[in-house]
């Protein structure tokens, strides 16, 4: 991804300079308390055989002016730049406003495109809080690719597809109540019937089994089930990624490769890739230090990694990514490593656009979850729970408040966002309740409480005529302005390292300056310039935290 800066300095200054031997790399963050940017001359000294101090001094005298530049010192070998504060703060905010710099790097993307695979639930299995990480994070990371000019396509790579939907279908015919509409619950309850049942009775299992078999042959009635199994799951978590507000372009599953898997065999063979073990085929890996990869079963059935071999080249040529990414938790770690080892041995040269976004376990309230042994947290009773106790929260901190239900939503919603995305995605994180809704934390309603207060200081300061941006040149209000010229690179920081929290610390450090800012001085004054002045500042934040929040999927109320 190419990279284009708010103002770039450090290209600017190495141009400043007029001389060859330095580039943009060389110059660096000034130290502390020595202005903005340096240029240590020591490499230099060499080749111009002089002494470092002689040449940070002549470098000094034939810098081109520029108003960007307040004054340079050449100090012990380095040359140092002190920015000039009004120029910075009066292009970060023309910035905010007319959206150049994001406009140019959308500008470079034009054309490039994304598929990211998340969320990509199993169909008759609950939606639990263990989904929320790789909805959360992919969801993201969708908004951002497309913030900045990427076409993006978000896949849900449905585990719609095995041997338990003969069995489920089995029990439905069984026990399930025809009469009445079918849920998640209803499913969840008749597998684990199955299982329990189906270890005392083998007639059962065999039944399991031909069900499965007319499935796969595609028997209507069968086939009729089969689907008003993932219909029902669909119509239950689509709930979930509508208060979410996460959106998919393709619910393409493990089903939807059935007859797209056998070209893909072929062309192991073909290279001579594959080899049968114990009657199975399989990719061996040793060379690479990774057990084979398993692509059929000795019964001929199809697995996992087929399936995602199928799925890569179905993506590679439908959409003609530039990357591909797989938002999974890292205990598929391998399984990644040895279908993405698989496509490159095939040939594909895009094998190197698939990345595996993995992240860490979540516990909840100190427990971990474990669905095989009953701890089972379903995401829509969290969000719900947060939900309402958000409402709490604000019915104690401000009562009078208009559309408390719609703000709880957003709050709550926001908590539940925030937790997900607000930690590096690598860490194991525990949800807990009380912590997520701190308004005071490094939290969701901590930020939009803070975006909050910007709008109602808006609200009361009216129209905004002409700013003196050197009125802007106070620490407080300089310390917001650096930050605020940080929010593209920020945001490209984060598209690049696949990492939404890169935004989230963003957004708790620029709501932290904005309050010392809040607190240093009144916004609304009698001096009009300066209240003009500090309110096109105040504005600036406002629309920078609204849109990096949207970012993580978290909405913004007005008013808190
Ligand atoms: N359904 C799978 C699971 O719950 C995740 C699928 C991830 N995507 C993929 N292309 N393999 O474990």
């Amino acid at each position: 991804m190419l990279i284009i800066r708010k103002m770039n300095y450090k290209e600017l200054i190495s141009k400043l300079i007029n001389n060859s031997l330095v580039t943009e790399n060389d110059i660096t963050l000034a130290a502390e308390g020595h202005g903005d940017f340096a240029l240590p001359c020591f490499k230099y000294a060499r080749e111009l055989r002089k002494a470092p101090q002689i040449i940070a001094s002549d470098f000094a005298s034939g810098l081109t002016k520029c108003d960007f530049i307040d004054h340079v010192e050449a100090v012990g070998g380095y040359l140092n730049f002190y920015l000039s504060r009004k120029a910075r703060i009066e292009s970060v905010l023309a910035d905010c406003e007319n959206k150049s710099s994001v406009n140019a790097v959308r500008a470079v993307n034009a054309g490039k495109t994304v598929c990211i695979d998340y969320s990509s639930i199993n169909i008759a299995k609950p939606f639990h809080i263990g989904h929320l990480m790789s909805t959360a994070i992919g969801g993201s990371l969708y908004r951002i690719y497309k913030y900045l000019g990427w076409n993006a396509v978000g896949i849900n790579h449905l585990g719609d597809w095995g041997t338990q939907f003969g069995k489920l279908l089995a029990a439905y015919n069984e026990w399930g109540d025809k009469s009445r509409p079918l849920t998640l619950n209803d499913m969840l309850s008749l597998y684990v019937r199955f299982t329990e049942e189906s270890e005392k009775n083998p007639q059962l299992a065999e039944r399991g089994r031909t069900e499965f078999l007319k499935i796969e042959r595609g028997e209507a009635e069968a086939v009729k089930t089969y689907e008003l199994f993932k219909e029902t799951t669909l119509a239950e978590v689509n709930k979930v990624y509508d208060r979410l507000g996460i959106v998919f372009d393709s619910y393409n599953g493990e089903a939807f490769y059935n007859d797209k898997m056998q070209p893909i065999i072929d062309e192991l063979n073909a290279k001579s890739l594959t080899e049968v073990s114990d009657g199975a085929l399989v990719v061996k890996l040793d060379d690479y230090g990774m057990p084979p990869c398993l692509i059929t079963r000795s019964d001929g059935a199809t697995l996992y990694a087929t399936r995602d071999l199928s799925a890569a080249n179905y993506r590679a040529e439908t959409y003609k990514f530039d990357k591909s990414l797989y938002v999974v938790a890292t205990q598929q770690n391998l399984h990644f490593k040895q279908v993405f080892k698989v496509l490159e041995l095939m040939g594909r040269e895009w094998a190197k656009d698939l990345t595996h976004v993995q992240f860490g376990m979540v516990s909840y309230e100190g427990k971990p979850l474990s669905t095989r042994h009953g701890h089972v947290v379903f995401l829509a009773d969290v969000i719900e729970n947060t939900v309402k106790k958000a409402l709490d929260i604000i019915n104690e901190k401000n009562p009078d408040l208009e559309d408390k239900a719609q703000t709880a939503e957003s709050v709550g919603v926001g908590a539940v966002m925030f937790f997900a995305l607000g930690t590096q995605r690598i860490k194991d994180v525990d949800f807990n309740y009380d912590k997520v809704l701190s308004f005071d934390g490094e939290t969701a309603p901590y930020i939009q409480y803070t975006r909050a207060r910007c709008q109602s200081v808006l609200a009361k300061g009216g129209e905004i005529g002409d700013v003196d941006y050197s009125l802007l040149a106070s620490d407080e209000s300089y310390a917001v302005i650096k930050l605020l010229d940080n929010f593209n690179t920020t945001v490209i920081d984060s598209a690049e390292k696949y990492e939404p929290s890169i935004i989230a610390r963003y957004l708790i450090d620029l709501a932290q300056a904005f309050n010392k800012f809040y607190i240093a001085g009144r916004i609304i004054t009698d001096d009009k310039p300066l209240t003009n002045a500090r309110l096109a500042l105040t504005k600036a934040v406002a629309d920078t935290l609204k849109t990096g929040l949207s970012l993580l999927l978290i909405n913004s109320p007005d008013k808190m």
